[in-house]
């Protein structure tokens, strides 16, 4: 009997309205366009503004989508994964509050954060679920908003990260598509160099920590770098050697956005053409979990069913992976 696989079905992206471009950054800290775009390639980013709304909000837009273009009714999903690490409560999870936007009244759902590789560390574990062939229909999100703990007197950190999210039904599929194999790692080490200081266990919320900035994200980007380059081509490299892929076998490398030269000297790498590469970065900026996701959404109609996409991501943590897919479906 055929090994049955877990195969993207339906995939679905939503961005805040409100964009933020470095022209307005210019305004707000001692910053360029021109630095902005030489160094990170980013030239807007969109912004979650409205008060009261989190990320369950960007998440139920994400979900809503999927159900419509699947024609899949909400009570049908069985599981809902949320990669997130800007929940909108400590606790309960993200997950649930999507769960109650969405209508999903028999999924069960949770959380998981692996910042920047949080997209694929929940596809990986949503695809285990559906090899087992105990699920049926199974929702990954990677929503963030990030605008909740970026410090827009910084001008470090405030040109770079964004608001928005995608996700994508999996389903499972008895021919050979869907997800195929993947790499995942972790080095905890690294959280010295990309992390929040205040408001967890260690440092729980105070005035002294609220005065200090540490609720802000705190990044030695230099140091964040140099890892992020290195071990995105490793595992990527290596996923396409165990998979017999060359680089003209991959049809698509879908890097997580953080910076268009760590994407640049990423393909390098591996050998990947650029215009193998899908990048966004411009519009959007580093949304964390959702970049991937929201790539992939943007490029749904050039993408074929056989297609090989390469989905290669670092970040905090450290955590950093690359999982290969094979595309089950041609543009609808
Ligand atoms: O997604 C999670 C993982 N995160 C990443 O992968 C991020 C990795 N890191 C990066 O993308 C880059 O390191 C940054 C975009 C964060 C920074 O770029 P860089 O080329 O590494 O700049 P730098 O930190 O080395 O700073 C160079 C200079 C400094 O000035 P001095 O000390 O040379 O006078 C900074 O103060 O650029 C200055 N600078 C800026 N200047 C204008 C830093 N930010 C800005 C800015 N506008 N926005």
């Amino acid at each position: 009997m055929s090994q049955t696989r877990a195969a993207i079905t339906a995939i679905h992206g939503w961005v805040p309205e409100y964009v933020l471009t470095n022209k307005e950054l210019e305004k707000m800290v001692d910053t360029t366009d021109e630095w902005i775009m030489t160094r990170t390639g980013i030239k807007e980013r969109r912004i979650l503004r409205e008060p009261g709304k989190g990320t369950s909000d960007i998440g139920a837009e994400v979900v809503k989508g999927l159900l419509e273009k699947s024609n899949t009714k909400p009570e049908e999903i069985e599981l809902l994964i949320c990669a997130t690490v800007t929940p909108d409560y400590a606790f309960p999870a993200t997950a649930n509050i999507i769960s109650d936007k969405a209508g999903l009244v028999n999924a069960w759902s949770y959380d998981i954060n692996a910042a920047c590789s949080g997209f694929l560390y929940s596809l990986e574990t949503a695809s285990r679920f559906i090899e087992t062939g105990d699920y049926k229909k199974v929702i990954v999100v990677g929503a963030e908003k990030m605008s909740m703990m970026v410090d827009y007197t910084d001008r470090a950190t405030c040109v770079i990260f964004g608001d928005g999210g995608g996700g994508v039904l999996l389903e499972p599929t008895q021919e050979n598509y869907g997800i195929m194999d993947s790499i995942l790692k972790t080095d905890g080490s690294g959280r010295i160099h990309l992390f929040q200081k205040g408001g967890g266990s260690v440092k729980p919320a105070s005035f002294e920590t609220v005065a200090a900035k540490e609720h802000f994200i705190y990044q030695e980007g230099q140091q964040v770098f140099k890892f992020a380059v290195t071990n995105m081509a490793r595992v990527s490299v290596d996923v396409m050697k165990r998979n017999g892929l060359s680089s003209e076998d991959v049809n698509w490398l879908v890097p997580h956005q953080a910076n268009l030269r760590i994407i640049e000297a990423t393909a390098r790498r591996m050998g990947i053409r650029k215009d193998q590469v899908m990048i966004n970065i411009e519009k959007y900026g580093n949304t964390t979990s959702g970049t991937i996701p929201l790539c992939i959404w943007e490029w749904e109609d050039q993408l074929k069913k056989g297609d090989n996409l390469i989905l290669s991501a670092f970040g905090g943590g450290f955590t950093w992976g690359a999982v290969y897919v094979k595309w089950a479906y041609d543009p609808r």
